[in-house]
């Protein structure tokens, strides 16, 4: 071997490492990097070196957590083992806010249920303060009994809800036919709370309080995402769409066709409710319904 191609071939070695190595510890940091503890903070714990942070739930409060800044674009994702045995009521959330009037949010809302039943995820997608866009999944595994991952990918062509790499939900940027699409700075925030007025069984079964307290456990504190950059109180998100951020990239425009059969077969197995086939509620389907694929 000549010794410039040496040269280069240890220096390449090196990078790789290198780039294993911090891509490593980049998706391994603490939660106080990102996040704060928002509230409930006498039923919030971390454990190893804060990176992994319990949200606890009894009769006296839920808690929650949210991140420091706020985004405009990204790929968003917390790894999640919801509480176990009979959840009935209990609701853990994990969501994108813009914590305006006219509010732009994106929830993962996963819906407890009685031992043995299974969880129901629930997702909904508001835009310019729209919202009742509620769509059902139960989940294909037992969620309570180990770390999955949950994504949000949201750039100016796309939103997706992946559960794993399986995307469970889309929404496009469908402005050109007159669909609001979430264009404000939003928050990364996740809670666990009492829910039981409505989400098991509609209201009717209630929580159980004698199994409290309800444990979630979050991992995966680093945040793939473009910050807003603040000018006096003005939060500027234009850059945002920067084709330097590989979400915006042309492979994030739409599913590939791996990802497409994915997501219709969870359709065709899983999903139990979508506000497009809501008759009774939506007697004529709402514009966005009609480009879903
Ligand atoms: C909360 O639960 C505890 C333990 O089960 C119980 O002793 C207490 O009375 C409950 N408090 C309220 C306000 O329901
Ligand atoms: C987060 O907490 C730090 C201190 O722990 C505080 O300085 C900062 O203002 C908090 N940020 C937000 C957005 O609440
Ligand atoms: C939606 O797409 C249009 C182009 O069709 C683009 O001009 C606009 O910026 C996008 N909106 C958002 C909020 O990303
Ligand atoms: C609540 O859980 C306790 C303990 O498992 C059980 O004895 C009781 O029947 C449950 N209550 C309801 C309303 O299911």
């Amino acid at each position: 071997m000549d010794f410039p191609l040496m040269i280069m071939s240890t220096l390449l070695a090196f990078l790789l490492l290198g780039g294993v190595l911090a891509s490593k510890a980049s998706s391994d940091i603490s939660f106080n990097v990102n996040y704060n503890v928002t509230w409930g903070y006498d039923h919030v714990m971390s454990s190893n070196q804060g990176r992994e942070i319990q949200l606890s739930m009894d009769n006296y409060s839920g808690a929650g957590f949210g991140s420091k800044l706020s985004y405009g674009s990204g790929f968003f994702h917390l790894r999640i083992k919801q509480p176990e045995k009979d959840s009935a009521g209990v609701v853990t959330a994990f969501y994108l806010t813009s914590h305006t009037h006219n509010r732009d949010e994106l929830d993962f809302e996963f819906l407890g249920n009685r031992e043995g039943k299974p969880y129901t995820l629930q997702t909904n997608v508001f835009s310019n303060g729209q919202g009742n866009r509620e769509q059902r999944t139960l989940l294909w595994f037992d969620p309570t009994a180990d770390f999955h991952s949950y994504k949000i990918l949201w750039n100016h062509h796309l939103i997706v809800f992946f559960v794993d790499n399986i995307p469970i939900r889309v929404f496009k940027n469908n402005t050109n036919i007159g669909v609001s699409y979430p264009s404000q700075p939003m928050q990364i925030e996740a809670s666990l709370w009492n829910g039981d007025s409505w989400a098991t069984d509609g209201g009717n079964t209630k929580i159980n309080w004698s199994h409290a307290p309800f444990k979630a456990y979050f991992q995966g504190f680093n945040v793939n995402g473009c910050p807003s950059i603040n000018h006096n109180y003005y939060s500027n998100i234009q850059h945002c769409s920067s084709s330097k951020y590989w979400w915006n990239t042309r492979n994030y425009w739409k599913l590939d066709s791996n990802q497409q059969r994915a997501y219709e077969a969870v359709r065709t197995k899983y999903m139990n409710y979508d506000y497009c086939g809501d008759r009774p509620r939506y007697p004529t389907p709402p514009p966005e319904c009609l480009s879903q694929w």
